[in-house]
């Protein structure tokens, strides 16, 4: 435990957030009661990274990530130094990475490729955070979690219904999904499941918790019963020539009016964002009572400050 704050704050054990199993279960609750408290109290934190810097890079583009991660480090009383642009071509990665360890705390990095982040973690001895990479999104699952919870109480026993491309945010979502005791169904077309690596894992993760995970063709399916119905853009950063084909495929699989009436009748909308109306989803859905969106965004800064706290 370290700090002397009114709620006492674990230090989390992996060096890294690199993947969303790099946090233990218990962690992961923690980072989510955590959350909770510092959205409830965030004077209380204000000073807790005084002294510390953090280097964010991004190599693709982000309004949320990168927002929130400044004014979560501003909040909590650190520094944030900002990075965009490609990491290992002007010089090789492993060089960056020991750059930034003789001179900052901890790096946040949006990446491509997951290989490049793990590259930041192995050159480098400050923890390192995934702000987005092709395989996982693990602070927007925690922030998406702790909306749920916001919304609809207690985790366990609740279905997270996802219909889209089977990606990096569905893929975090799953597997924190089945941990918290969550029943989790993905609906994609032929050709856009998530990797079965990951299918596998969160598989196993739902045998221990007791709880279902199914990945299906067929929405209808995935959406009967849920208590939250999740999209993602159908054409993520850095696959913008495969959007023409990419709107075909998933055309069946906007989450429109239709498709909610599918869910159980008091079920949230979410999506991480940004989102493309009239792709993956419908204007009157994201704009309805149901869509809790924003308070998604909202919670990106909550999640990520608890996660700093405990990482930092
Ligand atoms: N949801 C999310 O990560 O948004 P940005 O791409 O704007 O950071
Ligand atoms: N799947 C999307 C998520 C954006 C937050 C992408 O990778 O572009």
């Amino acid at each position: 435990m370290v700090g002397s704050f009114a709620c006492e704050i674990m230090r989390i054990g992996a060096a890294d957030l690199l993947r969303d199993l790099d946090l233990t279960d218990d962690e992961l609750r923690r980072v989510l009661d955590l959350a909770a408290e510092v959205k409830r109290n965030p004077a209380e934190y204000r000073s807790a990274l005084a002294g510390k810097s953090i280097a964010m890079i991004f190599e693709k583009p982000s309004l949320r990530t990168r927002l929130t991660f400044e004014l979560a480090i501003k909040q909590l009383g650190g520094d944030s130094l900002l990075m965009d642009g490609p990491v290992g071509v002007r010089e090789p990665l492993k060089d960056v990475a020991r750059n930034l360890d003789r001179w900052v705390n901890g790096i946040v990095a949006r990446v491509f490729a997951q290989t490049t982040i793990e590259g930041l973690a192995e050159w480098s001895s400050v923890p390192v955070i995934n702000a987005l990479s092709d395989l996982y999104h693990p602070c927007q699952a925690l922030a998406d979690m702790q909306t749920v919870r916001e919304r609809c109480g207690e985790l366990r026993g609740l279905k997270l219904a996802f219909v889209g491309d089977g990606n990096n945010v569905a893929h975090s979502l799953m597997l924190t999904a089945s941990r918290l005791g969550m029943d989790f169904a993905l609906a994609c077309p032929p050709g856009y499941t998530p990797n079965p690596d990951i299918v596998a894992q969160a598989e196993a993760l739902a045998a221990i918790s007791g709880t279902s995970l199914c990945v299906t063709e067929d929405p209808a399916r995935a959406l009967g019963g849920a208590h939250a119905v999740y999209t993602d853009v159908w054409t993520s950063m850095g696959q913008e020539q495969e959007a023409g084909m990419r709107r075909r495929a998933f055309a069946p699989y906007q989450v429109n009016e239709e498709l909610m009436a599918l869910a159980r009748p008091d079920a949230v909308f979410m999506h991480c964002l940004p989102a493309k109306r009239g792709e993956e989803v419908s204007d009157p859905v994201i704009e309805s009572g149901q869509s809790v969106v924003f308070d998604q965004a909202e919670n990106r800064l909550h999640a990520q400050k608890a996660l700093l706290l405990m990482m930092l």
